[in-house]
């Protein structure tokens, strides 16, 4: 179940409710989908999206989504720290983010038009379409694993465009779940 918290309010939501109605004030979906099929932590991307082809196919015909891909990070990936510094700055996109997250869990930053900036601490089971434009950045936890499915209009449109506000800087790539805490 995703978490938001608002920092210069010093709220955090944790009722499903409560984050789903917040993140739509923002234009921004949330659903609970429980992963549903098991796949083995070393099957392939092929095989994740082979499981998951009926939910991908709903998603696709609901949002005009045209591709599916799997993003499949844990702390020994070649590279994790360069691959990461390229969505921790505050960016945006020509088209919407959507990620079914299978595993792990992350931290994205939303930097609304209007209000102030959210955290939302997503993890296994949540989907989240975060709408084309909306300024964000993101950030894996402290275990630095995260396994998602990912689905684009259009690949090309996926660049980050790079906002150079520096806004990112203000606030911790902190997580601040229950599950977080559970680990020390
Ligand atoms: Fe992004």
């Amino acid at each position: 179940m995703a978490l938001v918290k608002i920092p210069s309010e010093q709220k955090t939501l944790r009722e499903a409710a409560e984050v789903t109605a917040f993140l739509a004030t923002h234009g921004i979906e949330y659903e609970r989908w429980t992963p549903a099929h098991p796949v083995s932590e070393g099957a392939g991307a092929e095989a994740l999206l082979a499981a998951y082809a009926h939910e991908i196919d709903t998603l696709k015909a609901r949002g005009g989504y045209v591709t599916a891909d799997v993003i499949d990070v844990k702390p020994d990936t070649p590279n994790l720290d360069m691959m990461l510094a390229k969505f921790s700055r505050e960016h945006w996109h020509d088209e919407d983010e959507v990620r079914f997250i299978i595993e792990g869990r992350g931290l994205f930053h939303i930097h609304p038009a209007t209000g102030p900036v959210f955290a939302i601490e997503v993890e296994a089971g949540d989907l989240i379409r975060v709408p084309r434009g909306t300024h964000h950045w993101f950030d894996l936890c402290v275990d630095r694993r995260i396994r998602a499915i990912r689905l684009f209009q259009d690949t090309s449109g996926w660049t980050p465009h790079y906002t150079g506000s520096g806004v990112d800087q203000g606030f911790e790539p902190i997580c601040f779940g229950p599950s977080y805490l559970a680990r020390g």
